[in-house]
């Protein structure tokens, strides 16, 4: 045990230290707000007074007391008559930025009773309410009226009567009215994910807000860094009594939101010109994409993609509307093509990254969910999408999402919100997240004769949302597989990846985050870029298509290319970065079925699939193969083409070329040469 500290005239010495010009000011400026609590800049106290500071964080309880008769006794002198209105002669002190924040990992017995600061994401809080400080109690045997202040979490009744002449041990009435009451509320915070050691499950701890000023100052989802005094409390268990092993939690003293001030990772001089350096690199695109879970094999311009939305585009902020500059991938594939791989790799390099399956790991899933507390009242907690704030949400298996989730999600993917209103709870959470998903196809592979909508089991209103969609398929390929299975193998026995010209992770975290101080804006060639292709897209669509190809394609075209040109520090979006957005964007179009070569783009673009003709050829050709099967077994190639030409007329060239994109695409195959049957 430490020695029994104590100072002489705590009082005395906190009121010289509230002398200063800055502490002065603070006071005067307290009726202005109607506040009856004041802040103090704990480096101060240091700088002033070492002894009185460190004693402060030993003995909180009795020196914050002391700290708050001083506040008052120089509020009277600073601003009498607002003095005089407050009602306990007192004034709460609190204490801003400690000069160490505690590890809610090592948070402990030995923190009882003590002033400590701890940094997490706030991921539940009940709304506000009220709270007993004095409580008023009637005797029913004579009206006597008595006051009890109240402490702990139950009301504790008078243990008698306060008329000496009944002295009764009860019953007694609570009357609300003459009791006096303060807002409170509780929240509990959870370590950043960027504070967990690897493999490790977040640590959380429950605080409890008691002032007008502490109530509602945060939302579940923001970052914030708390002073208060750990307390521990027994769990009571009902008819046994209180349990030996304590919890512990905080009362605060003061909060400061963090989430509010632009992103902080801190970068030091030399990392800073390591990362302008690299910025200069005239590879510094394909370094970026190559690092990219370089243990993945292929898939190039989906790491493309995926650096893209690390990035992120420029949120624009119009007096009216906000655009966000955040994107959202989707990547559709069958079983075992690394998709979960993808995820868990961007949500540990991201800043403020995030990885979650569909159904979310708690009881909020992917949005925010109400809750009911063990005391019977309800609380508001954070899914994946409110944590991931201003960070990238990898969300895997988002097909098999909640159904309050389906809903909910459509506005935190566009507006960047999630609101809530239930169980009498009214919030709206900021939820600013990129989104990289994953899901598999509705009948386990992806069938390219339907379109994205009929793969995947999510509706079009969530589908055409994302950005880009890609799609993953697991074709059997000679030289790819033979590629694919060296690099695996490789791998396996202890072999690196390709690793030249990678940034390595650390570095890259920093580099990202820098870069998105950068607002590049478009130059005139970029813009021309994007008005082209845009106008070919929407000019191209035939009537009568499910979904038009909307102004939500055009925004992303302006994320992607405001990301690329990020991607080289740059503040001008150049031609290039309008030519690389296109590339990405006809790419992922293609790949849910879209013919650009065609120039046939009756998709009236994303949703709607393969140009109709062609679809509706293939599914002729699909058909004739699916009846000759039956009886035959297999399909002799030649019969086939006889029947295509005579019965739907499809001459046989355009079938042998037809036949042939049906093999490369792994929906036909040739079991015997000359013959073919369907997988
Ligand atoms: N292109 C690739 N390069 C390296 N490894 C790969 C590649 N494709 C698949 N793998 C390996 O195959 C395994 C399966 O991958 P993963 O679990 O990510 O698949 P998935 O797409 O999420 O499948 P599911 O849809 O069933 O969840 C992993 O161990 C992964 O490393
Ligand atoms: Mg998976
Ligand atoms: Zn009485």
């Amino acid at each position: 045990m430490t020695e029994e500290l104590t100072l002489a005239d705590p009082q005395e010495r906190f009121q010289d230290f509230l002398k200063s010009d800055k502490y002065r000011r603070r006071l005067s400026e307290m009726p202005i707000i109607e506040s009856t609590s004041f802040v103090v800049d704990f480096d101060d106290l240091l700088a002033v007074d070492s002894e009185l500071a460190e004693i402060m964080l030993e003995k909180p309880d009795e020196y914050l007391e002391h700290a708050g008769k001083a506040a008052y006794a120089q509020l009277q002198i600073e601003e009498p008559e607002y003095a005089e209105q407050l009602e306990d002669e007192k004034v709460t002190v609190r204490l801003r930025d400690l000069p160490e924040t505690t590890s809610l990992r090592i948070l402990g017995a030995e923190q009882i009773g003590k002033l400590v600061m701890v940094e997490g994401i706030i991921i539940r809080a009940t709304p506000g309410r009220p709270l007993v400080t004095v409580a008023a109690f009637k005797c029913k045997r004579c009206g006597t009226s008595s006051f009890l202040v109240q402490t702990g979490p139950f009301l504790r009744a008078p243990f008698k009567c306060g008329d000496p002449a009944c002295e009764s041990k009860g019953p007694f009435d609570f009357v609300q009215e003459d009791s006096k009451f303060i807002d409170s509320q509780d929240i509990r915070i959870q370590e950043r994910p960027e504070d967990l050691p690897p493999g490790q499950l977040p640590r959380w701890i429950n605080i409890k807000l008691v002032g007008r000023d502490l109530v509602d100052l945060a939302r579940p989802g923001d970052h914030v860094s708390i002073v208060g005094i750990v307390r521990a409390a027994a769990p009571t268990m009902p008819r046994i009594g209180k349990l030996r092993t304590f919890r512990l939690h905080l009362d605060a003293n003061h909060i400061d939101v963090k989430s509010k001030e632009p992103e902080t990772i801190s970068i030091s001089m030399e990392e800073e010109e390591q990362i302008l350096d690299l910025g200069k690199d005239p590879w510094i695109h394909r370094k970026i994409i190559r690092s990219i879970a370089p243990s993945i094999y292929g898939y190039e311009y989906i790491k493309e993609a995926i650096s893209y939305l690390l990035f992120g585009g420029v949120a624009k902020h119009l007096p009216d509307i906000t655009v966000r500059g955040e994107m959202n991938i989707l990547l559709v594939g069958d079983p075992g093509t690394a998709k979960s791989q993808l995820l868990q790799y961007v949500g540990r390099i991201a800043p403020r990254g995030l990885y979650t399956s569909g159904r979310g790991t708690t009881a909020a899933g992917l949005t925010a969910a109400v809750l009911r507390e063990r005391g019977g009242g309800m609380t508001l907690e954070a899914g994946a999408l409110v944590l991931a704030d201003k960070g990238v949400a990898c969300i895997d298996e988002i097909d098999k999402m909640r159904p309050e989730d389906r809903v909910a999600i459509h506005e935190a993917m566009e507006q960047h919100t999630v609101s809530v209103a239930k169980g009498g709870i009214v919030a709206t959470l900021n939820a600013r997240t990129a989104i990289l998903a994953a899901a598999n196809p509705a009948l386990g592979r992806y069938d390219p004769y339907r379109n994205v909508a009929e793969n995947i089991t999510l509706p079009v209103t969530i589908l055409s949302r994302f950005d880009l969609i890609f799609v993953l398929k697991d074709l059997p390929e000679k030289e790819a597989d033979a590629k694919m299975s060296e690099h695996i193998l490789e791998l396996h026995r202890g072999g690196m990846p390709l690793v030249e010209s990678q940034v390595e992770s650390d570095l890259m975290k920093k580099y990202i985050s820098y870069a998105k101080n950068v607002k590049p804006v478009l130059t005139k060639e970029a813009v021309q870029r994007l008005k082209d292709f845009y106008l070919a897209m929407r000019s191209s669509g035939t009537e009568g298509a499910p979904i038009a190809i909307t102004a939500r394609q055009l925004e992303s075209l302006v994320r992607l290319a405001e990301a690329r040109a990020r991607m080289a520090l740059r503040k001008e979006v150049i031609a290039q970065d309008a030519e690389a957005a296109i590339a990405i964007m006809r790419r992922s179009l293609e790949e849910v079925g879209i013919d650009m070569a065609s120039h046939e783009m009756d998709i009236d673009v994303i949703m709607t699939g393969k140009p109709k003709s062609l679809r509706d050829k293939l599914k002729v050709i699909l058909d004739t193969i699916l009846d000759m099967e039956k009886e035959t077994g297999m399909v002799e190639k030649k019969a086939l083409l006889d029947m295509l030409e005579t019965k739907h007329s499809v001459g046989a060239g355009e079938a042998e070329r037809l036949l042939g994109q049906l093999l490369r695409e792994g929906t036909i195959y040739s079991p015997r040469e000359g013959f073919l049957k369907k997988t």
